[in-house]
């Protein structure tokens, strides 16, 4: 298994573009299966998560051609062959998920099996089924699979998520576009994914109001036509890399990067005291006068801060002036990446969904092992700032969420290596 190892000690000076998001790509991705007409993404991301869910397309019989080296993504659901989301896939990426509401308001029926558990929570995918049995389907939980069906189509109805769900949200929505009437989605996730999903469903055909605010409105249509979709910035790489020159000191600008994305957190870096400039080109992150303040922080659905920016927040946050807290309120499992960066000299205390970090002077490169995608990144963070060398194993997680991350950040002066497993 590759490792990664980073140098730490030198601060960062340049930019990085940032890619196509990885959450947003999939979920546009089995929306090609609701119409049998071509659907293309550009600024797609090259990343095996989306090399996962191209295999779990084809097996539904749908083609997907990467091109222009995987930046393009041109997708072709002239015919669906099988309905069957087959464990052997599913298991491997819980975003399988999103084909279930796709192939039910296409097909009629879809066997899709069960996500399984997740190093992070439970996952359950209960607001999805829910959802779909409010729009009519007959589900059916047999073998570790649902088995849904819905012989006479989907119908529009109001539902409420009890929980704003990213996910329940996206499959729901992409069913109902095919749904007889109109449904109303309230408590819906507002995250820029689902807005972006919207935006392309619409380019399909679809008719959909109020994507970004607590209720959607979706009124059905009898099919769906072809479109080209630009697939939005990936609002969490952005995240990751303007915590870079936070944490290992210079000036990075983030190309592609916007404010609008990402508010919340921006906000929460420059309360740390480290400077958030818009550039003509994207943001520009710098330490404003070398300090990082202590923070209170507690994660929540957008437009809140965004769980997935947790773990990279702590890792600066061992090297604040003072203890911050850190409030995990979306995924009961989400500090694993603690004990790693006590292992590099961090002072954490983790307590239910609360972390306690009192800051350190400086942390020292240690071997660390990465659990999930988030966690792996915050240690390599962390070990840009470390003094000496920090060696990352496991890094297949980091590969599922960062295209090139060795590339993006030696092109700013880091020292980070891959080493062959
Ligand atoms: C999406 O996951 C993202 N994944 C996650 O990013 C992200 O952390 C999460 O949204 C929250 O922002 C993708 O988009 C592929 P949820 P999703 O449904 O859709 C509970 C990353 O690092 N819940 O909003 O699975 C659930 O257990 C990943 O890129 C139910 O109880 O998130 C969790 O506690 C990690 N029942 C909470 O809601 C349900 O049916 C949020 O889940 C669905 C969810």
């Amino acid at each position: 298994m590759d490792k990664i190892i980073v140098t730490g000690g030198k601060p960062l000076n340049g930019e990085i573009v940032i890619s196509g998001a990885k959450n947003a790509c999939l979920t546009l991705m089995p929306a090609a299966l609701l119409t049998d007409e071509p659907l293309t993404l550009t600024n797609a991301p090259r990343l095996s998560d989306i090399r996962t869910m191209t295999d779990l397309l084809r097996s539904l019989g749908c083609e997907v051609a990467a091109l222009q080296a995987g930046k393009v993504l041109a997708l072709g659901a002239e015919r669906i062959a099988s309905t069957r989301a087959d464990y052997e896939i599913v298991r491997k990426m819980r975003a399988s998920i999103l084909v279930l509401g796709p192939l039910l308001a296409r097909e009629g029926h879809a066997e899709v099996s069960l996500p399984g558990g997740c190093a992070i929570g439970a996952r359950p995918v209960d607001l999805h089924l829910r959802g779909l049995e409010a729009l009519g389907a007959e589900l059916d939980l047999r073998d570790g699979y649902v088995h849904a069906k819905a012989p006479n189509g989907l119908k529009g109805a109001a539902f409420e998520l009890p929980f704003a769900s990213v996910g329940a949200t996206e499959n729901l929505l992409m069913a109902a576009t095919l749904a007889k009437g109109t449904t109303v989605l309230k408590n819906a996730a507002r995250e820029p994914e689902i807005v972006d999903l919207a935006r392309c469903l619409r380019a399909m055909g679809a008719r959909i109001e109020g994507e970004g605010s607590p209720e959607i409105t979706i009124e059905g249509v009898e099919r769906l036509h072809g479109a080209t979709h630009r697939v939005v910035a990936d609002r969490i790489e952005l995240g990751t890399y303007m915590l870079a020159p936070a944490i290992a000191g210079g000036r990075v600008e983030l190309i592609g990067g916007e404010r609008a994305l990402l508010g919340a957190f921006c906000d929460k870096l420059e309360e740390a005291d480290i400077a958030v400039e818009e550039t003509g080109r994207g943001l520009a992150v710098s330490r404003r006068n070398g300090v990082i303040r202590p923070l209170h922080v507690v994660t929540e659905p957008y437009p809140g801060f965004p769980t997935d920016l947790q773990a990279q927040m702590m890792a600066m946050l061992t090297l604040g002036a003072g203890e911050s807290l850190l409030e995990e309120r979306i995924f009961e499992n989400r500090f694993m990446h603690a004990p790693e960066l006590l292992r590099m000299g961090a002072r954490i205390e983790v307590h239910g969904g609360t972390a306690k970090v009192t800051g350190v002077e400086g942390l020292r490169g240690a071997p660390v092992m990465a659990t999930d995608l988030r966690a792996s990144v915050s240690l390599i963070l962390a070990g840009l700032a470390a003094e000496g060398e920090t060696t990352v194993s496991r890094v297949y997680h980091l590969d599922r969420g960062y295209e090139r991350l060795e590339d993006k950040l030696q092109a700013c002066g880091a020292q980070v290596e891959r080493v062959k497993g």
